[in-house]
């Protein structure tokens, strides 16, 4: 397995992260654990959460994906084995990416994660009312003093990211590295219409969310009876229709020929596109995990790569 660097910056990664969304909300904490020590030992280390996650389920208050990781990182002593990115923007608390704001949000994600340094700091979405230099400007002091290595943006626009590097280039600031956008097999068009075109043409790093389309592409919804099969299930509905049903097939008959799964066979559809860094995605279990990890061992033919863009088309 080949690790790939994240545009200028020093940090080398696999073409797979692991997403952090699951910890505390479909994955308990033991169970989350084990999932953490399999990533880990699968030779990848690149680790996604959020301040804000996982505070839509009734309950939590956001937070609990980076405790699960803070206690895990202290239990294990795996620190040194990872690659860790977290957000700052979506928590109700901690709204926005003001300087003030990013400050005091970067702390309490550092004691959560109970490790003195954010490897990457994503801006989780776009903030039109912050000017970009004071964004930039609280991330550049945050970088000068240790606690943070890289940045990234995480819904932004193509024309916002742009704007945003220029600020940096002009005021002498830290630039994004790297941009985190919602994509898969089945959601295309967003990102390869505006998106993609900016992180080529600048060469910024790409790790793509939903790279599963929170289940759908593991085929194991077919029909509306399947939807009560995860908690993400309502989450699903909108991909049962012609279109989807096709791209499953793809995936099926592509999966065969590599005696693979749907699953691993849409992650690496990701990782052979060019833009693409690495995909993001979680499992729920060891097992659903094991379909994920050997997405970075699958080469896929021009012809497969072909077949899964017609079906998508
Ligand atoms: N920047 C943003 O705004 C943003 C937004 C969303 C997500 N993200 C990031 O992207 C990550 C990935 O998104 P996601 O976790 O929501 O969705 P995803 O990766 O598209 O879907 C993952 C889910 O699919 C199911 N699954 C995985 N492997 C499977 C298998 N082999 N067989 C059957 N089911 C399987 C599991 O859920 P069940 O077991 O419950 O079915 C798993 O949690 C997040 O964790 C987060 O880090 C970022």
């Amino acid at each position: 397995m080949q690790k790939r660097t994240i545009a200028s910056s020093s940090l080398q990664v696999a073409p797979l992260v692991f997403g952090g969304n699951v910890f505390g909300w479909t994955a308990d904490e033991a169970t989350s654990f084990s999932i953490l020590d399999a990533f880990v030992d699968a030779g990848l280390e690149f680790i996604d959460t959020a301040d804000v996650y996982s505070a839509w389920v009734p309950g939590h208050q956001g937070g609990e994906s980076e405790t699960i990781i803070g206690k895990w990182l202290k239990k294990s002593g795996k620190r040194d084995k990872v690659v860790l990115a977290t957000k700052v923007g979506m928590l109700a608390a901690r709204k926005g990416l003001s300087g003030g704001n990013i400050q005091t949000a970067v702390e309490d994600s550092l004691r959560r994660l109970q490790t003195d340094c954010v490897d990457v700091y994503f801006s989780h979405l776009d903030d039109a009312d912050t000017p970009l230099a004071e964004t930039l400007g609280a991330y550049q002091r945050l970088i000068e003093v240790g606690k943070v290595r890289v940045i990234g943006a995480s819904n932004y626009s193509g024309a916002r990211v742009e704007e945003a590097l220029l600020v940096a280039q002009q005021y002498g600031l830290p630039k994004y590295q790297l941009i985190q956008p919602e994509y898969n097999l089945y959601d295309r068009a967003a990102f390869e219409s505006d998106l993609e075109p900016v992180a080529q043409a600048h060469r910024l790093g790409v790790v793509t969310y939903y790279s599963l389309a929170s289940g759908f592409l593991s085929g194991k919804y077919r029909s509306g009876a399947d939807l009560g099969k995860s908690a993400r299930g309502s989450r699903v509905e909108k991909y049962l229709n012609e279109r989807g049903i096709r791209i499953l097939k793809a995936l099926d008959e592509v999966a065969g020929r590599h005696d693979s799964a749907p699953a691993t066979v849409s992650l690496a559809w990701l990782i052979a596109r060019p833009s693409v860094t690495a995909p993001i995605a979680s499992a729920t279990s060891v097992e659903q995990l094991k379909s994920l990890t050997a997405a970075v061992h699958l080469t896929l033919s021009d012809a497969d790569i072909r077949q899964l863009n017609d079906a998508s088309a």
